[in-house]
C-alpha cells in the first residue's frame, strides 16, 4: 500500500494539542518529547529505508566524545527517499515552526547532516555531552525520530543550563520508536549513554533546521571537516554521495 507521508504526518499532528506542546516546550526551555508521534505506517516506510542503506553505513570514533556509526542525507538521497520526503513534509514544518515560532528553512543541500541515520550498534556507542551549536548565522534546531530502541541507549538532558532564572533540571528519555524529540540545539545539553554488551541496536532519524541557511566559509570548513571524521566520511561530505 502506497502510503502519503504528508497527509500521514498531518493525521498524527492532528492528534495533539499544538497550545499544549508549545508551552511545554518553552517551559523546557525549548525542548519537548513527544511519544508515538509517529503512526505505524510512517514508522515502517522509513524501518523498510533504514534496512536499504545498510551498506552506506559508516562507523566513527572521537576518542573521548563520541562512537557509533551514520548514514548521511546524501546517501539517504541516494538510496531511500522517504526520509527526505518526511524532511520536506509541510505539515511537519508547520508543527515545528507552530512549536518554535520561528520559520524554518532547509539546510543547504551540501550539509550531511540535514537528515541522518545515528546507530548505536556495538558495545560503548555512545555521544558525550554536547550542545547541536549551529555552524548557520541564525538558529539551529534538531529534531529526532526514534525508529529502534535498545535497553541501555538513553538520551539524557539538562534543561536550563543558558538560562539564569531557573535551576538546571536533569531528564533521561528511552526514545521508543515512533518518538519525537525537538530542541533548539543551542540550548540543550545532551548526551546518548553507552550501549551495554549483549545489548541490540539503537538508531535514531536526526534532522535539522535553521533560520538562517547562509555560513560563513570558513564556518562551512570546519563543519564540513567535523562531519567528515566525527560522522559520515570523507566521501560523502566532500564528495556528495557515496557510489551506489
Ligand atoms: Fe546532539
Amino acid at each position: 500500500m502506497t502510503v502519503d507521508l504528508n497527509q500521514s504526518l498531518a493525521e498524527s499532528i492532528e492528534k495533539l494539542d499544538l497550545d499544549a506542546q508549545r508551552d511545554r516546550y518553552e517551559d523546557q526551555g525549548r525542548m519537548i518529547v513527544i511519544d508515538d508521534f509517529l503512526s505505524q505506517d510512517i514508522l515502517e516506510r522509513l524501518l523498510q529505508g533504514m534496512e536499504s542503506v545498510r551498506g552506506e553505513v559508516h562507523r566513527n570514533y572521537v576518542p573521548g566524545q563520541k562512537k557509533g556509526a551514520a548514514v548521511s542525507r546524501m546517501s539517504l538521497d541516494a538510496n531511500a527517499i522517504d526520509f527526505g520526503q518526511v524532511y520536506r513534509s509541510p505539515a511537519l514544518r508547520k508543527f515545528l515552526e507552530s512549536i518554535t515560532g520561528e520559520e524554518l528553512l532547509d539546510c543547504l543541500e551540501s550539509d550531511a547532516h540535514t537528515y541522518a541515520l545515528y546507530l548505536y550498534e556495538e558495545p560503548g556507542d555512545h555521544i558525550g555531552w554536547h550542545y547541536d551549536t549551529s555552524f548557520y548565522k541564525g538558529k539551529r534546531f534538531t529534531l529526532l525520530l526514534g525508529l529502534v530502541e535498545n535497553e541501555s541507549c538513553a538520551f539524557e538532558c539538562v534543561l536550563h543550563t543558558r538560562s539564569s532564572e531557573r535551576e538546571d533540571l536533569s531528564q533521561s528519555y528511552k526514545l521508543k520508536p515512533g518518538s519525537l524529540v525537538l530542541f533548539d540545539g543551542d540550548q540543550l545539553r545532551h548526551r546518548v549513554t553507552p550501549m551495554a554488551e549483549g545489548d541490540g541496536s539503537r538508531v535514531v532519524l536526526t534532522m535539522e533546521y535553521v533560520t538562517d541557511r547562509s555560513m560563513n566559509p570558513w564556518r562551512k570548513m570546519i563543519s564540513d571537516v567535523k562531519d567528515a571524521f566525527a560522522y559520515f566520511g570523507i566521501r560523502d561530505v566532500f564528495f556528495g554521495r557515496k557510489s551506489a
